[in-house]
């Protein structure tokens, strides 16, 4: 897919990002490789962010997030494709919020491991106080997805929510993604819910019609280019399923509700899971191509 980043940078937010108020309509790889050298966090820099957010949040899904509502929509997602009696990796499980939620759900014996100690330290902590009222533990440990560890083959669903998009360059998120693929067994599922660069751009052209500024993306985030990943694991691998099941609320959490807001002179959070409007465009069932966050269902040959 071609983009023209230009579309969007007449409206730009000031940025320290200068790609993104520069008329630049090569590829998205070239665009995403120029952006790099301009604003993104080292790894370190990026761990040390995660670090920080264990510290900050503990427990709370704000750890991994703001919007506790997409994480919702994320678990019911992915929970959806989890089934009694499965054998299941978590790869970064951040502080546990989400695994210990699939482990309620279904009869599974899941495992979180994650990159920061303080996260892992947060997960064990939660399934501890929880464990009576979940049908099997779920066991946390630190891991690498760059350096993984985990037996080969031997999972029935290998999970990763907002991961590989934390590892800065296409050849590594490559590699990350061979090394998840490894260790789910034949006939088994990799469920990746990562941020594309493709809904990202198509809910940052649904706010320019409207005047809205882009979206940046994080820096500490690389958002994934679709058809790499498709590329990538086009051996090995039958892609089942990509669901955009974040569509419908980030229209209207990113779009409608920051329209309303600058209509009634209102100030906002727009990931705010308390207001009852994110809690209720988070019920309403997907609708087209508009969320940056997709699950790409994968499964082994
Ligand atoms: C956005 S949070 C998502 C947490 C969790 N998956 C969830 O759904 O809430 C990203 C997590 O990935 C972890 N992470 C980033 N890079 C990693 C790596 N190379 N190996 C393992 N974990 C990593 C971070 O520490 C952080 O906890």
């Amino acid at each position: 897919m071609r983009s023209c980043v230009s579309r969007f940078s007449r409206r730009s937010q000031p940025t320290t990002n200068a790609w993104s108020r520069t008329p630049f309509c090569g590829s998205i790889r070239e665009w995403r490789q120029k952006q790099f050298v301009a604003d993104t966090l080292t790894l370190e820099q990026i761990r040390a962010y995660w670090t920080e957010q264990a510290r900050v949040h503990g427990e709370s899904p704000a750890a991994s997030w703001s919007d506790a509502s997409a994480i919702d929509l994320e678990i019911r997602e992915i929970a959806n494709r989890l089934h009694d009696g499965d054998r299941v990796l978590d790869i970064g499980c951040g502080n546990g919020y989400s695994t210990v939620q699939f482990a309620a759900r279904k009869r599974i014996s899941i495992r979180g491991i994650d990159y920061v100690p303080v996260m892992v330290h947060h997960a064990r902590a939660r399934a501890a106080a929880l464990s009576d009222r979940l049908a099997t533990k779920p066991e946390f440990d630190v891991g690498d997805v760059t350096a993984l560890k985990e037996p080969a083959n031997a999972y029935d669903k290998v999970v990763c929510v907002r991961v590989i998009i934390n590892l800065r360059d296409w050849p590594t998120q490559r590699a990350a993604l061979l090394a998840a693929g490894r260790v789910v067994k034949p006939g088994g599922l990799l469920l990746l819910s990562e941020a594309t660069l493709q809904g990202w751009n198509k809910l940052n052209a649904f706010r320019a019609e409207w005047g809205l500024p882009q979206i940046p993306m994080p820096p500490f985030n690389a958002y994934l280019d679709e058809d790499d990943v498709t590329r990538a694991l086009s051996t090995g691998f039958d892609l089942v399923e990509v669901a955009n099941f974040a569509s419908t609320y980030f229209v209207g959490t990113r779009v409608l509700k920051p329209l309303l807001a600058q209509a009634l002179n209102a100030s906002v959070n727009v990931a705010d899971p308390a207001m009852h409007w994110n809690q209720w465009w988070a019920q309403l069932p997907p609708f087209g191509d508009y969320g940056t966050q997709k699950l790409f269902v994968f499964r082994k040959q």
